[in-house]
C-alpha cells in the first residue's frame, strides 16, 4: 500500500502508545527507522507486518487495531494530511458519500498510479440504512472498513452502527449493514 497508508499507521501507534513503542513495533516488524514517502507505493507486507508487530507488542488483537485505524483515518488523519476537501466533496451525507466511494478512490488514483483501490456498490437503501458491499484483493482486513466507516459518524454527526457479513455471490465479499440515527446534542447549561 502506498505511503500514505503506513504513514496514518505510524501516526495512529505514536498518538495511542508513544514514540518508544512505535520505535518497538517498527523493528519488530523490520521496517528501517526513516519516515515513509507518502506517494510511493510499499509492499502490501510492510503494512500487514507493522500491524501484526503491534498486536504482539500491545496485546491488542489485529482486528481491534484495524478498526481502530479506520476510525483514526476519517477522523484525524483525512485533515491532517490534507485530504478534507476530497473527502467533504465526495457527499454531504453518509449514503451519497458511500455510493461515490469508488469515484473517490478514481479520483486519489490521479495523483497515486498504482493505486489497488477496494470496489464498493449499495443496495437495500432506505432513509436511515443501507448495504454496503466491500470486493477486496486483501484478506483480513475488513475490520478496518468497520472502523472507517464509524470514523463517519463522527464527520457527519451521527451514531452509526454496522453488522459485517460474509457472503459468497456473486462473487465472494464481505456486506456492511450500517443503520445510523443523529448524533445527540449535548444539552447547553
Ligand atoms: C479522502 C479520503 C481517502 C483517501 C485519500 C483514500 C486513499 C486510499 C489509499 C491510498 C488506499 C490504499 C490502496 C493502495 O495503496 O493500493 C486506500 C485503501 C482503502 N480505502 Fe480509501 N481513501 C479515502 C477514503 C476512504 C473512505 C471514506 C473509505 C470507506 C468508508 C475508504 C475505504 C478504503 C478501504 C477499505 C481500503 C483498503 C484497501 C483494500 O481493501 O484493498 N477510503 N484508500
Amino acid at each position: 500500500m502506498y505511503g500514505l497508508i503506513n504513514k496514518a499507521v505510524e501516526g495512529l501507534i505514536r498518538s495511542k502508545f508513544g514514540d518508544e513503542v512505535w520505535h518497538r513495533i517498527r523493528s519488530r516488524a523490520g521496517v528501517p527507522d526513516e519516515p515513509f514517502i507518502t506517494s510511493q507505493p510499499y509492499d502490501d507486507a510492510v503494512t500487514y507486518g507493522l500491524v501484526a508487530a503491534a498486536s504482539e507488542e500491545t496485546g491488542i488483537p489485529v482486528d481491534d487495531l484495524c478498526e481502530a485505524y479506520g476510525r483514526y483515518w476519517n477522523s484525524v488523519y483525512t485533515e491532517e494530511a490534507g485530504y478534507g476537501p476530497l473527502l467533504h466533496g465526495a457527499g454531504r451525507t453518509l449514503p451519497e458519500l458511500l455510493r461515490n466511494l469508488n469515484h473517490l478512490h478514481t479520483r486519489v488514483k490521479i495523483s497515486y498510479s498504482q493505486l489497488n483501490p477496494p470496489g464498493f456498490t449499495v443496495t437495500d437503501e432506505t432513509p436511515r440504512s443501507l448495504n454496503l458491499h466491500y470486493y477486496s484483493d486483501r484478506p483480513g482486513i475488513a475490520p478496518l472498513l468497520t472502523g472507517l466507516l464509524k470514523g463517519l459518524g463522527d464527520h457527519f454527526s451521527l451514531v452509526i452502527d454496522v453488522t459485517r457479513t460474509r457472503v459468497e455471490t456473486p462473487a465472494p465479499h464481505d456486506v456492511f449493514h450500517l443503520t445510523w440515527k443523529p448524533r445527540e446534542q449535548a444539552p447547553s447549561s
